[in-house]
Order: C-alpha cells, then structure tokens, then sequence
C-alpha cells in the first residue's frame, strides 16, 4: 500500500491508579457537572430552535447534563441545500486534501481529544472506561486512517490499457448529497459513517441517534477542528421518521448509510423504493441492522475459552452491541464445567456507574430498553420452558441497570433464544452431545439474522462441520473466540440476511458503494 501509516491504535490499559485513568475520570466528572447546550452544525455553524430537549445519562435518570437543541423539516431542508451547495467545490479539492482532513481527525482523537470523546461516550452511552476506549478512540481512529489507505489503494487502481489506448477508472463521488443514520451503541460507528461516505467526495447529512448527542457533538467538533470545510457534514437532531421521508422523496438524494433496527431499514428501504421515479439515480443503500449472535460449544471445546466467551461476548457493553453473544448452544458432557466457571467469572463483576473504572456493567441505554430485558426475565422466570439461573435483578432507583442474566431453556425456539434483545441476557440451550450435526442446523435456522456467530471446538473435524453448516449464519464466524471486538483492518465487519447489506465496515467494499466510476477510453 501507499500509505504505510495505517496501525491498528494501541490501547490503553488504564491501569488503576495511573495517570491515563486518572486524567479520563477528571475529564468525566467535569463533563457531568457541565450542564451543556447542544446545537446542530449545518454549513459549519451552530444552530439552534425552541425546542431543547433534556440530555440524561443511562445511569442517573435524574441528574441534568443540559439540554440540545431539536430541529424542525425546515432545518432537514437547510442542511440538504447547504451540502449540495458545498458538493462541487469539496469534490474538487481532490482525494489527497480530503484524506489530509481526516487523518488530522485520527490524530487529534489519539491526542487532544481523546479524554473528551471517551467520556462523552462514557456519560452519554454508559460505557465503561474501556468499552469507551476500544469504541471511541481505538476503533473510531482506526476507520479514519485504514480508510484513508484504503481510499488510496482505490484511486490508484487503474485497468489495463494497450498499445494505442489508454483506458482510466474515475472515482466520482455519487451524484447528489448521502444520508448516514447512525445508533446510540458505538461512537465509532457514528463517526464512520459520515465520514467514509465524505471521504470519497460526498457530502453528507448526519442523524445521529438522540442517545448519543454527547459525543457526537465532540465528533463535530474534531472534524470541525481538522478542517472539514463547512456544508460536507451537517449534523442535524430532527424526528427521524419525517426526516426520512423529506430526504428520501428530495431528487438528489443519492445514498444512504445506515446503522440501526432491521424494521427501521426496512421501512427506509420501503420508502426509497416507493419514492423510486422521483430520484435523479438509483440511491445507493447500505445497512447494518439486527442480530442474534450465536456461540456454538462442541464437546471438544476448551471449557475456560467458551465460558469467558460467553461472559464478555454477551455483558460486554450490557450486551449492547449488534454483535452480542445472545444465545448459545452448550452440548451436555460440558454444561456443568462450563457454568461453574461462568458462575465464578461473573461474581467477581462489579455494576454501577462508568465514574468508577472497577465497574464492567454499567446501565442499559434508557427505560425502554429497561423494560423490555425486565419483561423477557419476568416472563423466563414464570416460564414452563426457562429458568433464569444467573442474575436477573433489575434496578431503576437511579439509572437503567439490569444484571447479567443468564436463561436456561429446554425449548430451543423460546422468545429470548430467537428474538433481539440488545441487553445483558444470553440464553443457553443444552443439545446432547450426539446431536451436533442437528445442532449446527438449529442454530442456522433460528434466527433470521446472519450477523456474527462463534464456534468452540478442539477437534478439527467439528470446527470444519461447523464452519461448513453455518456459511450463512454469520458475515463474521470466530473460531475460538467471542463474537464480537471486530478490530479494524483485520476482520471486515458486517452480516447479511436480517442483519444487513453486508458492505462490511472497515473495508474498501464499503467505500467502493460510495462512488460511481466513470469508465474512460482514450484511443491515440
Ligand atoms: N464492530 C463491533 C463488534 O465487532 C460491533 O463488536
């Protein structure tokens, strides 16, 4: 590659007692005693409205972060014209320019603003110190520089020519303005999305999701400190449903790059298609939407390796990531080994609020999301086909906290094995050993997503079994490890079926469906 600077970030430990985690907690209980006033950014300045919604933490419903600032359609409408009105002059600026910006970005997240991103993202999201830091800064960093390479390897891809011709590639960026929706689960996601699509030379209206108003106005403020020329991001805080509309009946709308829930995709999908004459060209769709990430044990597996899977695959971040461990299929011969040590793993973990580093499970995003992981662990507990053997305490005194829980079912088909939860509940279902062929095939037929899964064995000949019978199951298939931590530039992120477009993050396929080449022959 040309560009020899794409590492993964390293990183930090945040030791106890060390100055890193010192400065990022000072950092934090700074941010949430600030009360903050958050505007939208259109054409590179902020906007305000009447309408200021109040900013809380997942783990203190009460306490008061400040208000932002939520838009009308005349602000969707703004932010449409402002982009296509920067378009021409952001897309003659050229690549190198364009990546300079953005790799100024990666730079100022691993310097200057990484303390803040991470704990807005601490604050705003729950997560703990290093959720915020494997999320926010690690992964977030990596997509703006491997995509920078990659954007590169792009451009510099041309197609044979002969004696006589010269023929050329030209990567144009799509015709019109692009749409990224983003989810409250990852900044790095919220990050990427926008920026992959301006990259290439788009320019971009940004929704991001109202849980996640903390850090993304310190992403806007990093590209804005980059350099990022006014009207290529604007970021906007509006009614999703009729933004959507607006934006997807505008002629020039030209793509959208989503992450979020399979029935809002769909509903975006629906409507695109519907809208479908009225568009100059036929938008391009990308999405990532839903799982129900499977880990399947073999009697061979290594008992330590599958129960640590299950435990950080499945409570890491409360179970909030597309890619959970959500449910898992333990053969009998190693149930009883496996569980112990689950057991012994998980009454070491500490829950409370993020301030405090020690804690691993912090609160879920907000009082739906509460109540819904309450229902599915009331209704397992009262259930003649499931038991809830580990945690299942909920408490709502103070923020949304819901305790890892663990429900064992006799029915393999049971609402919380085949249904997403996006909450720290993984439910587990016993086969006999015997039964592993069938097995594999009950964990294919499920669920009707194909995000990410897992398999642990020793015994070679299983995990080629496996590997074989579950080709559709997953876009991401471990071997020996939990499910989810794809790491930029090495495992390419994304599922297909209910899951999504599959134009796996993080890799040169997603830039690709940011342009439309124009293919050149020149004959002397
Ligand atoms: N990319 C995230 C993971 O792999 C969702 O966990």
């Amino acid at each position: 590659s040309q560009v020899p600077f794409a590492i993964n970030e390293p990183v930090r430990t945040y030791e106890p007692g060390s100055d890193e985690v010192k400065s990022l907690i000072a950092t934090y209980k700074k941010m949430w005693k600030d009360k903050s006033e958050i505007p939208m950014i259109i054409n590179g300045k902020e906007v305000t409205s009447e309408n200021k919604v109040k900013i809380s933490s997942p783990q203190d419903h009460q306490h008061d972060l400040g208000f932002y600032y939520k838009g009308t359609m005349e602000n969707v409408d703004e932010a449409i014209n402002t982009a296509l009105a920067a378009k021409e002059k952001w897309n003659n600026l050229g690549w190198e320019q364009r990546a300079a910006i953005f790799l100024k970005a990666a730079d100022l997240i691993a310097g200057p603003y990484r303390d803040r991103l991470n704990a807005a993202t601490m604050i705003g999201q729950s997560k703990n110190v290093h959720q915020a830091e494997i999320d926010a800064a690690c992964e977030f960093i990596d997509f703006l520089r491997f995509n920078v390479e990659f954007m590169t390897e792009m451009y510099s891809e041309q197609p044979v020519s002969d004696t006589g011709i010269w023929n050329r590639s030209e990567y144009r960026p799509l015709e019109g303005f692009c749409f990224a929706v983003t989810p409250f689960n990852f900044t790095a996601i919220a990050g990427n999305l926008p920026t992959c699509m301006a990259m290439m030379g788009n320019v971009v209206v940004w929704k991001p999701s109202d849980k996640q108003i903390l850090s993304a106005k310190v992403l806007m403020d990093v590209f804005m400190e980059a350099g990022l020329p006014a009207g290529v991001i604007n970021m906007i805080f509006t009614d999703g449903k009729s933004t959507a509309e607006k934006i997807m009946s505008h002629p020039d709308f030209a793509g959208l790059h989503f992450t979020g829930s399979t029935k809002v995709f769909q509903g975006m999908w629906k409507m695109i298609g519907n809208n479908i004459d009225l568009f100059k060209t036929y938008p391009r769709i990308v999405g990532e939407t839903g799982g129900k990430d499977f880990v399947v044990a073999h009697s061979s597996a290594n008992v330590e390796a599958v129960a640590t899977g299950l435990v950080r695959g499945a409570f890491e971040y409360q179970g909030q990531k597309c890619s959970a461990a959500s449910r898992a299929y333990i053969p009998r011969s190693i149930w009883n080994d496996v569980k112990a040590v689950m057991e012994s793993q998980l009454k070491t973990v500490k829950m409370g609020s993020p301030e405090d580093p020690s804690n691993f499970v912090n609160a879920v995003i907000d009082k739906n999301s509460f109540e819904k992981c309450k229902g599915y662990i009331e209704r397992a507990a009262k259930s003649a086909d499931a038991e809830v053997i580990i945690g299942g305490k909920c408490d709502d005194s103070k923020g949304w906290f819901v305790e890892p829980t663990v429900i064992l079912t006799t029915n393999p088909k049971y609402e919380s094995v085949c249904e997403e939860i996006f909450g720290p509940i993984l439910s587990i279902y016993i086969y006999e050993d015997k039964d592993w062929a069938e097995t594999l095939k009950l964990v294919d037929e499920t669920s009707p997503y194909s995000l990410t899964g897992a398999v642990f064995a020793q015994d070679r000949y299983a995990i080629a079994e496996a590997y074989k019978a579950l080709e559709n199951a997953s876009g991401n298939f471990y071997i020996n490890d939990k499910p989810t931590g794809a790491v930029v530039g090495q495992q390419p992120f994304g599922g297909a079926r209910a899951s999504g477009t599959n134009d796996k993050a993080g890799s040169k396929m997603n830039l690709m469906r940011w342009v439309s080449v124009r293919s050149i022959k020149e004959t002397f």
